[in-house]
């Protein structure tokens, strides 16, 4: 269990590290029995020598007991001391008890034979009168032959186990070897190239406008956290895509409106001038003349207003920025609408004053009288607005937020409430136009603005705005 909590680098390492053991363990076992092996054939070189020159103290005696010479004699002595010479400088490496044992036993009946043959000597040995001791000597000479070839078949069966067991251990560490390397490619492959493979994919996909986000394995490792990641990644670029193609539609919308505003602004501004020639120099104009003349140029100035609202956010030259306190714009905008705040709405303001921001301080006083006119509008008489500042995005940034506690905008209403002309008011009251203007303003103080609302509970603007430069700077300072 603990194994599967070790991340991926930690779990490639312990499989090299097992890999590297095993390689070890395997050659080590290999060079021990090797040595063993090298031992064992110095044994049996060691009992062949011995059994040679046992086979010419046997070929001498045979002689001996032949001919009867002295030649044969001083051969068979000189066969036997060099027996005895060769055990006792038998290899130091022998260290087999059951070889030592054996080596011991032909010494005894080395000595044995060569006091039967010392014997037969001092008998004065002519081919007859001795059959005893002869039958002693060829009995002790035959269990040397015997015991010198045991030797050396022994040390070869030995040999041959080893090799055996040698063959084994490298077959079964060839498959534990292959075992382990067949493990970490799959673990390779499946846990680092596949994922790899997944997220190059998804990448394709989203290049060509698919935001899928992968599917997120429960691997609790670097591949998991990656995956996440890369989904967080493609749900910004999904909501960043869709506020490019807010921004070019109401880029679209409001290039046309405003060439239309354009166009609208001259007669408008006719119209209301011409009423307003007529009512001033014609006296004896009729009551119903003169209402119906007064409604005429009060809406031809409310129309003038909506044209020169929109004229208004495609206008570039007149915005101007400059640091201002932020507090002293939201003051500004507070006293211009506080005729219009009804006694049950009640209004909270948490605004540090040392917020200064670059800003058009008319546009930005603007922004906020439109929002708090909708609040307004929305509570109908009744509940509370809050101005406060919230956490940032960013360290270069301030987060304003502007939040009422009215009816709030169903969700599939809040993704069109910056497009122009939606209202859900009545004709004569709201041109849908507000928070359009609003959302040019705050673009062209490089922010953002966003609406959450939670119907029933209320809604919540999120105004966001760069620092000034030197506000970073002091703030950066400080820290
Ligand atoms: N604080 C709010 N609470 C509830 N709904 C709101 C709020 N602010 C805006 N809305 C909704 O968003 C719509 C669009 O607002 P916007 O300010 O653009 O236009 P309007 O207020 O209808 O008209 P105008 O501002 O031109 O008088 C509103 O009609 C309303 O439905
Ligand atoms: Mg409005």
């Amino acid at each position: 269990m603990s194994f599967l909590r070790l991340n991926i680098r930690q779990k490639i390492i312990l499989g090299l590290i097992i890999m590297c053991l095993a390689n070890g363990g395997i050659a080590l076992i290999s060079y021990n029995a090797l040595v063993t092996m090298r031992e064992k054939i110095g044994v049996v070189e060691f009992a062949d020598d011995l059994s040679n020159t046992i086979l010419e103290i046997r070929r001498s005696e045979k002689n001996y007991l032949l001919f009867n010479s002295e030649e044969n004699l001083a051969d068979n002595r000189s066969y036997i001391d060099a027996a005895l010479k060769m055990l006792e400088q038998a290899p130091t490496s022998i260290t087999d008890n059951s070889v030592i044992g054996m080596l011991n036993q032909i010494n005894i009946s080395l000595r044995s034979y060569r006091e039967r043959i010392e014997e037969l000597a001092a008998l004065g040995y002519n081919g007859n009168d001795a059959d005893e001791v002869v039958t002693q000597i060829r009995t002790i000479g035959k269990s040397l032959i015997e015991e010198s070839k045991l030797l050396a078949t022994l040390e070869r069966q030995q040999i041959i186990s080893i090799t055996d067991q040698l063959r084994k251990n490298i077959f079964s560490s060839a498959v534990f070897l292959i075992l382990l390397a067949v493990g970490l490619f799959l673990f390779v492959t499946f846990k680092i190239l596949l994922p790899l493979n997944m997220i190059e994919q998804t990448t394709a996909h989203i290049a060509e406008g698919n935001f899928e986000p992968l599917p997120v394995w429960n691997t609790r490792d670097e591949i998991q956290s990656l995956m996440e990641a890369f989904n967080r990644m493609v749900k910004e670029l999904e909501s960043r895509q869709d506020q490019l193609v807010q921004a070019q539609k109401l880029s679209s919308i409001g290039t046309l409106a405003s060439g239309i505003a354009h166009q609208l602004n001259n007669p408008l501004n006719n119209i209301s001038t011409s009423c307003q020639i007529v009512l001033e120099e014609n006296e004896q104009i009729l009551p119903f003349s003169k209402k119906m003349l007064t409604n005429i140029e009060q809406e031809t100035i409310r129309a003038r207003d909506i044209v020169r609202g929109l004229l208004e956010f495609s206008r570039n030259q007149e915005f101007f920025l400059q640091p201002v306190q932020l507090r002293e714009v939201i003051d500004r905008a507070l006293k211009l609408v506080s005729s219009q705040i009804p006694a049950g709405i009640e209004l909270d303001v948490d605004v540090p004053l040392d917020i200064t921001l670059d800003l058009d301080i008319h546009r930005m006083s603007e922004t906020l009288i439109n929002l708090l006119i909708n609040a307004i509008q929305a509570m109908d008489g009744q509940g509370s607005i809050r101005i406060y500042i919230g956490p940032p995005s960013s360290p270069t940034c301030v987060c304003l937020i502007v939040e009422d506690t009215g009816p709030g905008i169903p969700e599939e209403n809040l993704s069109r409430i910056f497009d122009p002309f939606y209202t859900t008011k009545g004709v004569s009251v709201g041109t849908g136009l507000g928070l359009y203007i609003v959302y040019g303003i705050v673009k062209k103080h490089h922010g953002d603005i966003r609406a959450e609302s939670t119907p029933g509970e209320g809604t919540r603007f999120i105004i966001s705005l760069p620092l000034s430069a030197t506000h970073v700077c002091k703030k950066q300072q400080r820290s």
